[in-house]
């Protein structure tokens, strides 16, 4: 396409509206903006589409002069083993780790006596992701459904030691007890839940035919380009078509056609590989691979290292990545396992039997989730990715089939459609305020056999190894991605970069789109922490408002930061006591109101405050200016230009919630009639290691209080008087 500049972009207010056009020259833009016009005197601005969840209409075309109000009193920071949540709103405890979801299986105990087997039929641990699809009375997905629905959840990670008696039996780094290694592999994955709203009670159903967990036994079927290829050989599938499970599921996402996509973050650690024995067995390139994604060591649980009863049994020897068969080919072992996750995964929750498929078309990283963006019939569908690691990329995925509506509860059959045929593509910031999409294809953007550090062979060589694909092509590294989300009113996207470090981030690697280097001060000793340990979003608008466009505009959002920081350099957002935080990883904007959520995973300004939850009534990329930040390292300094966005003020950002000791505030998901907003509260206590005969040194006893064991859960949060949650359009 041709690229635009930014001022194009910028010069009418009005012009990053999203239109459908799929021609993004500079006349069609001027279309665009004349017929964006004509569109909102009918105060409509999104005419031809839909987001999931419904309940768009309300709110499109209202972003420029916002009618969008939050409808609560800023809440402080808190060190509090407590949800605290606003006068007015009430919080509800809704499915904990270990809570049953059928008839047969038993309350928890909570006391690590539970037994492995159970677990199937259990929460797992370590909530995340979460997406909520209405359900009809006949069982099928109905996207404007409040009274009834299916949640869909991620257990990204467990904390061992309250899994068992007395945590993790580990001898000579050796799990010698397979049970409890059983255990933690079904505490990860999946669950769909169904949950029933009546007036502001929101319960779900114990003994519901769709409840349903998926983890790190359940069959996959790996599909698109990369599925059935030699490097996805196991001696579980010796061709390569499947695999067992999914692992470290973060984020998620959803389709218009009402599936659950889940993401695997990070599951490079879960394997076994010991590099100094392993090496010498491995190509050249099985060596770059492994090294670009971190396959290397014990593995974080020592999975591999259990022994099963029963020599034929695979579930423990799956997690060893090493070369120890005679084969050709690998399969007789799992030095190909590794290839086999890393995906983004599909489920149908409307069909409980139904076998998941990895999605090797949307390439193959730390996947943090899948945001869909606009949704428009006869359209390219297109989802947002983030690649979680320090220096990693923004990726975006579009369809080559155009959207059809009647594609609506067709399952799995769509997800074949738009899932696996499509074009992956990695971001690329400019310092004047534009970028690239740059394709990640064999044989263009520097992607081929000739390609030094990695010579790609094929298009499945390039979504197995798709972190080295973006290096060939040139993307700009991140600090971070964790969220993406879509703005309804306008189709822009933001997404988190929740942190980066001072050994990745220095002071003579800062771009435009990771301007900050600075010193958060930690703890009484007032503890350096350099680098960018504060984060800050950023957000882009497609050219033309185009989903396939392959160039856009940026800005920087926000910048977290201490209120009481630098307000020339650090806190550039101007935060104030009412609405600083540091580190933001979930975001998402209410399909209801278009009110923006940002919550936070954070470990730098712990020494004040947990974790929380801030509601933001968000502008426009461009709605702010050109600013020049100056870092400095105590020796050196260096100036930057970036662009940074409207100051939101406490009128539009303010903190909505603070979590329990020691938690990472994670998850977003409402009705669709914005009145009931579930959250995820991820590991309270996880930084106490527990003195099992002394309860009360426990990090956290939330949510079941007293000296009981922490754990993750999902809440709900309802607002007294019924109305929609944290803010309302008038
Ligand atoms: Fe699982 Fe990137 O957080
Ligand atoms: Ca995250
Ligand atoms: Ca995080
Ligand atoms: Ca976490």
């Amino acid at each position: 396409m041709n690229e635009i500049t930014r001022q194009e972009f910028l010069a009418d207010p009005d012009d990053a509206i999203t239109n459908v056009s799929d021609n993004p020259s500079f006349e069609s833009i001027l279309n665009a903006r004349l017929s964006r016009r004509s569109i909102l005197k009918g105060s409509f601005g999104f005419a031809a589409t839909t987001f999931l969840g419904g309940g768009l209409a309300a709110c499109a075309g209202t972003s420029y002069e916002p009618s969008l109000k939050l409808n609560f009193n800023a809440v402080a920071k808190s060190l509090a083993d407590a949800v605290v949540v606003p006068s007015g709103y009430t919080v509800t405890v809704l499915y904990r780790l270990g809570d049953p979801i059928n008839a047969a299986t038993p309350a928890y105990m909570n006391d690590g006596a539970d037994t492995s087997a159970s677990f199937a039929s259990r929460a797992g641990d370590h909530h995340d992701g979460i997406h909520y699809f209405g359900l009809s009375s006949d069982g099928k997905y109905s996207a404007g459904a409040n009274d009834r629905g299916l949640l869909c959840m991620n257990h990204e990670a467990i904390t061992p030691a309250y899994l068992h008696p007395n945590g993790a039996t580990i001898v000579n780094s050796v799990r010698t007890v397979s049970d409890e290694v059983i255990k933690e592999m079904h505490a990860h994955g999946v669950s769909v839940i169904e949950v029933a709203k009546s007036g502001s009670a929101v319960t779900y159903k114990q003994n519901s035919g769709f409840n349903r967990r998926v983890t790190t036994f359940t069959d996959m079927t790996l599909s698109g380009p990369a599925a059935g290829t030699a490097a996805m050989i196991t001696a579980y599938s010796p061709d390569g078509s499947k695999t067992r499970g999914t692992i470290n599921n973060c984020a998620h996402g959803a389709t218009p056609w009402g599936t659950y996509l889940t993401c695997e973050e990070n599951w490079a650690g879960y394997f076994r590989r010991i590099t100094a024995t392993d090496n010498p067995n491995r190509t050249a390139k099985e060596l770059a691979s492994f090294s670009r994604y971190g396959v290397a060591g014990n593995g974080r649980e020592l999975w591999a290292t259990a022994t099963a009863s029963d020599s034929t049994d695979t579930s423990f020897s799956r997690w060893n990545a090493m070369k120890l068969g005679t084969s050709a080919d690998g399969r007789d072992d799992f030095r190909n396992v590794a290839n086999t996750y890393g995906w983004v995964v599909e489920i149908d929750p409307f069909s409980p039997t139904s076998t998941p498929k990895k999605r090797t078309a949307m390439g193959r990283f730390a996947h943090e989730g899948a945001w869909l963006g606009p949704v428009a019939a006869g359209k390219p569908l297109v989802w947002y990715m983030g690649c979680d690691s320090r220096m990693e990329y923004i990726y975006k995925y579009v369809s080559t089939a155009n959207w059809d509506p009647a594609d609506v509860n067709k399952g799995m059959t769509a997800g074949d459609k738009y899932l696996n045929d499509g074009k992956l593509y990695v971001a690329k910031f400019n310092a004047d305020g534009t970028g690239q999409w740059l394709e990640l294809k064999f044989g263009s953007n520097n992607i081929m056999a000739a390609y030094a550090p990695y010579a790609f062979a094929d298009q499945a060589d390039v979504l197995i190894n798709t972190r080295l694909a973006a290096d060939a092509a040139g993307a700009t590294k991140m600090d971070r991605p964790e969220w993406g989300a879509v703005n309804p009113a306008n189709g822009e996207v933001y997404m988190t970069l929740t942190n980066n470090n001072s050994s990745n981030r220095t002071i003579s690697n800062l771009d435009a789109a990771n301007p900050r280097f600075y010193n958060d001060p930690k703890g009484t000793a007032q503890t350096a922490q350099r680098g960018n340990p504060n984060g800050h979003i950023v957000r882009w608008a497609e050219a033309g408002g185009n989903v396939a466009a392959t160039s856009f505009a940026w800005d920087v959002f926000l910048f977290g930061a201490r209120s009481t920081a630098d307000g020339t350099n650090v806190n550039v957002s101007n935060l104030t006591a009412a609405n600083d935080f540091s580190s933001p990883d979930g975001l998402w904007f209410a399909p209801s109101t278009g009110l923006l959520w940002i919550e936070t995973d954070d470990g730098a300004y712990t020494d004040v405050t947990n974790c929380m939850l801030l509601a933001a009534v968000a502008g426009k990329v461009g709605d702010g200016a050109k600013k020049t930040i100056t870092s400095t390292d105590g020796a050196t300094s260096k100036a930057v230009d970036t662009f940074v966005g409207k100051a939101l003020g406490e009128t539009n950002l303010r903190r909505f919630l603070v979590g329990p000791k020691e938690c990472e505030i994670t998850g977003l998901a409402e009705t669709p009639d914005g009145k009931a907003l579930f959250v995820n509260i991820q590991h309270p206590g996880e930084d106490t290691a527990p003195t099992f005969s002394n309860p009360s040194s426990f990090g956290s006893h939330w949510p079941d209080g007293g000296n009981a064991r922490p754990r993750s859960a999902t809440i709900v949060i309802t607002k007294d008087d019924g109305g929609q949650v944290g803010g309302s359009l008038s």
